[in-house]
């Protein structure tokens, strides 16, 4: 394969997102490494199975032979690195296999770039680019009359999941300190969108209010989150590696700070709106629960910086945004049930239960 990109993770939320728009707008290849856990899923791929430009490698990207290998065989131009455990209750839960994917796997992943790097030509060097996919989580929590998040704010993270996230993100910036690896690095607020595992707040909440299930909140509901439609995002990171100055990082949001309670609420009058009223108000499937340990209080990106020096703007507002998704999973009732079956349902009764 000649002009390829290597996708990390590939088969999740968001990678599966970005290697869909990729193929349909560059005409690279791509090949997704991903280890399929709970959270991957080949079917978020069905509609490129038949393209010679993509290809699929079931691994870890901790598996060093494999990933130098890969490396070596096809020469990509670029890594997009996805690939994570991304979900906090379960960090918190058991964080273990954040440490070990998160941090040694992208330390892993970093020494074999590193390798693969400093054996290309002069050429090939410079056009390389390690682009790691990151998160708001890593700047901690804000009161409600702070400023947004910038490039700048300290690092304080403060669940496992963030705490790996941080991690990797400094590997990262070492990598290019130290060693001269052409590294950028985003740094994204909550996403939404297709083919987001159904653990997460809105398609759960989506999911549950089709069915007429309780409608999980933790603690007051009153946590703020700034939420991206998922297309945005992946437009985003094509443009800072297309674009993005090398050591650079990049905050990415979609300006659209939301309170919890006020998303589940227009969700319930969304289905209310668009399978009729037979019943009685899905608000009332609303049910407070324990809030989440440490639950941050409030995120904010200012993404002034990608919007003035690279010119990406968010698309989607939130109400074309919410729409779009909910008739997606609504449509995709299939895809929901496959993915919601076996080890999901384990999760959900031993998480919910307490
Ligand atoms: P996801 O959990 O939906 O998908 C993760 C993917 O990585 C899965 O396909 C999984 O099989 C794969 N994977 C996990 N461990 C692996 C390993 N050791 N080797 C190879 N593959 C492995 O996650 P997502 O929501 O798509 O997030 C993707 C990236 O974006 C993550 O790095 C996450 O931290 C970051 N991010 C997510 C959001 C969000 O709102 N979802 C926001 C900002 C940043
Ligand atoms: O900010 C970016 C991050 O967004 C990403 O880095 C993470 O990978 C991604 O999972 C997401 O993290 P959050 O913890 O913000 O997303 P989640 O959908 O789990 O929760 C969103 C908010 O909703 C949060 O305040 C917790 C709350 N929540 C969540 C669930 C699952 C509930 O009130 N009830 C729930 O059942």
């Amino acid at each position: 394969m000649e002009d390829t990109i290597l996708v990390t993770g590939g088969a999740g939320f968001i990678g599966s997102n970005f290697i869909l728009r990729q193929l349909a707008q560059d005409p690279s290849s791509i090949l997704n490494l991903d280890k399929l856990t709970y959270a991957g899923n080949l079917r978020n791929l069905d509609a490129i199975a038949g393209d010679r430009r993509y290809e699929f490698v079931h691994g870890d990207i901790g598996d060093r032979p494999l990933v130098r290998r890969l490396l070596q065989d096809r020469a990509p131009r670029g890594v997009v690195h996805f690939a994570a455990e991304s979900h906090v209750d379960r960090s918190i839960r058991g964080p273990d296999d954040f440490i070990r994917t998160n941090v040694d796997g992208t330390f892993a992943l970093l020494e074999e770039v590193r390798a693969h790097y400093e054996s290309l030509p002069e050429l090939a060097r410079r056009a390389f680019r390690f682009l790691h996919v990151s998160t708001d989580e890593v700047y901690g929590s804000l009161e409600s009359a702070d400023a947004p998040f910038s490039e700048s704010t300290p690092y304080a993270p403060n669940s496992p999941y963030a705490a790996s996230k941080a991690a990797s993100d400094h590997l990262v910036r070492a990598y290019h300190h130290t060693y001269g690896l052409p590294t950028l690095t985003t740094n994204c607020s909550n996403n939404y969108g297709p083919f987001q595992f159904p653990e997460k707040l809105i398609p759960l909440v989506i999911l549950n209010a089709r069915d007429r299930k309780p409608l999980p909140v933790y603690g007051d509901g009153q946590n703020v989150r700034d939420w991206l439609y998922v297309e945005d995002h992946c437009a985003a990171i094509a443009t800072v590696l297309a674009n993005g100055r090398v050591g650079e990082t990049y905050n990415i949001g979609g300006w659209n700070e939301k309170r919890n309670l006020d998303i589940v609420q227009l969700i319930c009058d969304l289905l209310d709106e668009i399978e009729g009223r037979s019943g009685a108000p899905r608000r009332e499937l609303i049910s407070f629960v324990r809030d989440r340990p440490g639950h941050d209080r409030r995120y904010a990106m200012d993404a002034s910086k990608i919007e003035r020096e690279l010119g990406w703007h968010p698309r989607e507002t939130f109400e074309t945004g919410i729409r779009k998704t909910v008739h997606w999973y609504l449509q995709n009732a299939t895809w929901a049930k496959d993915v919601t079956s076996g080890s999901y349902r384990q999760w959900i009764e031993t998480h919910y239960s307490s």
